[in-house]
């Protein structure tokens, strides 16, 4: 079996005095794509938070590579391998497409090799080509997830935490995204993808989870979980 890359075991996290999320435990491991699913307000975007470092949990703990990440900031786990894409993008709309991609590489000093992983993003997002040298915040809302996900790419993730990528486009865009998630999945980098999309994001992934309330209550292979009449009652509509 590949080796596991992230594990989260209790996982607890509180805004204040309330607790966002109550003690989970999952994992994910090497060139896995897995899909934690959930509503609004059930402490996905929380729990992606807590394993980049960009929010403190109280109990329990997350291990990455076998070492606990508690305590360490995110800039020093982007380092490691840990990038996230953040619920609505956070590009640079002042700066060009270039520019927010090399940004996407500011903790690496390999020359040669960054300028090789910017052709290879280029390949992938032909559309971020053809706009290189514009301003980031000309592009479309779809474009933009793409510019984020490509910056993200940069940092040479060992997983790649995407936060509803597919949030607020229109429906060709969506298909555009799950797409790219699945190219770049492909290309063998390993992805954490957060998404309300349950169909899709469970169609595209090896395992999932459901989120609710704070907690886990579903867990299993993506594709029984798909044909799973109480997640189709509770996240598909039916
Ligand atoms: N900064 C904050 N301060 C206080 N409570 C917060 C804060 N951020 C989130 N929460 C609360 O924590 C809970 C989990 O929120 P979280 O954003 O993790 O949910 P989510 O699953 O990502 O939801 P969505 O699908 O809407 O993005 C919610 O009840 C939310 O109101
Ligand atoms: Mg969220």
């Amino acid at each position: 079996m590949a080796q596991t890359l992230l594990k989260v075991s209790g996982l607890k996290v509180a805004y204040g005095g309330i607790q966002a999320v109550k003690g989970i435990d999952f994992e994910v491991r090497e060139g896995e794509l897995v899909s934690l699913i959930g509503s609004n307000g059930a402490g996905k975007t929380t729990t992606m938070k807590a394993i980049t470092g960009t929010l403190p949990y109280g109990g329990g703990d997350i291990e990455f590579l076998g070492k606990s990440i508690k305590g360490r900031g995110a800039w020093d786990l982007v380092g490691e391998g840990l990038v996230m894409v953040p619920e609505g993008r956070g590009v640079f709309t002042r700066m060009t497409i270039t520019e927010n991609l090399q940004i996407g590489a500011y903790i690496r000093k390999d020359t040669a090799e960054i300028a090789k992983d910017m052709d290879r993003v280029f390949l992938t997002f032909p559309r971020l080509k053809e706009r290189a040298t514009q301003l980031a915040g000309t592009m479309s809302g779809g474009e933009q997830q793409m510019l984020a996900m490509g910056r993200a790419l940069m940092a040479r993730p060992k997983v790649l935490l995407l936060d509803e990528p597919s949030m607020g486009l229109s429906p060709i865009m969506v298909d555009k995204i799950f797409e790219v998630v699945k190219q770049v999945y492909d290309q063998g980098v390993t992805v954490l993808l957060v998404e309300q999309n349950a169909s899709r994001a469970l169609g595209l992934a090896d395992r999932g989870y459901v989120m609710e309330s704070g907690l886990i209550t579903m867990s299993g292979d993506a594709k029984v979980m798909l044909s799973d009449p109480k997640v189709r009652a509770a996240y598909l509509g039916e």
